[in-house]
């Protein structure tokens, strides 16, 4: 089982864990966070990779860094809104947003021109960004940045044909360009750490699930590219020289920087390994890199994501641009949305009379869910609905026409903020 980054997949989240080793998004990790945010609380972002590195920074106030890419695309529904929901949300928090127009992506598997995907970009996500209310921040093209170009082609040394090919399940006929699109991904990732853009600091990918086998290439490429490896085994940390040249400066290194965050336990050369404790293990691992890097080494943290489950289209599918009737798009009009909400599955009965007596099932419904996806912030108002749906206090007829006013008032407003957004557009873009 492979999951195909490119190709629209149902997927069943429980087995994400145990196949991909995705670890699973738990309270402990947000409860403390100011206002946790409703995809914390109802669910919808249930998997990481390493947040703790981003917990800790949050924590201590520390620099961290926000990185995600939009396909430029179809137009935007509600299923893209959720990642601008949360890159709104910590850039409240303090983090440095960034934002990759994937036009290089979008060239080589979707066939647009580098132009068309510019200006899909702009006039479909990125005003609607603004207007969902993120402030002035990075976005960049990655056609337009040597940079993201360079980090793809250098540390793309360090992998090979059988490992993209065991990842994504490429064939002797896919284009070259398709296959240098996680290159230019890991490009995007990782140049946030380089100097020009803040330097050396845990980064956050929050993407739909996915986007996690680039996440996974991301994390390998960098480790690979790592002259030092950093294991915790019982209670102490091995640190060990990855290669065969100046094996002993840098232990050396190794030995001053162990000593400013703790002590050596014991050193073994003939290992090219150092055995210490220390009270911080993500200072360790920042100095470490910094070392590396003045050996000239391509050296980066290993990013932290997070994996937030996709919003059903209304038939109860996947929501996506390519079957328009059943996304909700943030640009429809009225009619559309009147004409969508009333065709939604829902979880009611066969007739008025039933549900009353039974009850309607909101877990299979399109209308409640899209209520969870933000539609219905308050948290009370959302347990209501729930529980006068269950009890069939509440008929389908009546929630639909909630469902539409709901929206209709929020794309309403959306639309006007869009026009406004032109005006400062500007801030955004380099
Ligand atoms: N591949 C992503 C998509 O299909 C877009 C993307 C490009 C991206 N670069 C990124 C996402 C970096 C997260 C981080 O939507
Ligand atoms: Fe869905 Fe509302 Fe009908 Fe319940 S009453 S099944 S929540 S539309």
């Amino acid at each position: 089982m492979i999951i195909d980054p490119w190709s629209s997949q149902n997927y069943d989240y429980d087995k994400l864990f145990d196949n991909f080793g995705i670890s699973r998004f738990e309270e402990h990790l947000w409860k403390d966070f100011p206002s946790p945010p409703f995809f914390f609380k109802r669910g919808i972002v249930f998997g990481h990779r390493g947040f703790d590195a981003i917990k800790y920074s949050i924590k201590n106030s520390s620099p961290w860094a926000l990185l995600t890419g939009l396909m430029p695309s179809g137009k935007m529904h509600f299923g893209h809104k959720i990642v601008i929901d949360q890159a709104i949300y910590y850039q409240k928090l303090g983090a440095d947003i960034n934002i990759a127009v994937a036009d290089m992506e979008a060239y080589a598997t979707r066939g647009y021109s580098l132009k068309e995907a510019r200006k899909i970009a702009i006039e479909e996500y990125i005003l609607n960004y603004i207007a969902l209310g993120l402030k002035p921040c990075r976005i960049y093209f990655q056609s337009e940045n040597h940079h993201v170009k360079d980090i793809a082609y250098l540390l793309s040394k360090k992998s090979n044909l059988s490992q993209v090919n065991a990842i994504y399940g490429f064939s002797g006929s896919t284009n070259m360009a398709h296959v240098f699109a996680p290159f230019i991904q890991t490009g995007d990732i990782l140049h946030v750490q380089l100097e020009e853009y803040g330097g050396l600091r845990p980064t956050l990918v929050p993407v739909g699930v996915d986007q996690d086998p680039h996440i996974r290439f991301c994390r390998d490429l960098a480790s690979a590219n790592r002259l030092y490896s950093i294991i915790p085994q019982n209670g102490k940390i091995g640190i060990f020289v990855k290669i065969d040249e100046n094996i002993k400066e840098l232990l050396d290194e190794a030995e001053e920087v162990i000593k400013e965050e703790g002590e050596v336990v014991e050193r073994k050369d003939g290992y090219k390994a150092i055995y210490a404790k220390v009270n911080d293990l993500y200072a360790l691992d920042r100095k470490l890199a910094e070392v590396e890097r003045k050996h000239d080494a391509y050296s980066f943290l290993l990013p932290s994501s997070t994996y937030h489950r996709f919003i059903s289209g209304l038939d109860g599918n996947k929501m996506s641009s390519s079957r328009p009737q059943y996304a909700l798009f943030l640009t429809d009009e009225k009619e559309q949305i009147k004409k969508k909400v009333m065709a939604a599955k829902t979880g009611g009965r066969i007739s008025a009379e039933e549900q009353r007596k039974y009850g309607g099932e909101p877990e299979k419904c399109m209308i409640y869910e899209l209520f969870t996806y933000g539609i219905v912030k308050n948290d009370e108002e959302l347990k209501e609905i729930y529980e006068d749906c269950r009890s069939g206090k509440m008929l389908c007829g009546h929630c639909k026409k909630k469902a539409y006013e709901l929206i209709t008032e929020f794309l309403d407003e959306l639309r006007e903020k869009r026009e406004q957004a032109r005006d400062v557009i500007n801030e955004y873009l380099p």
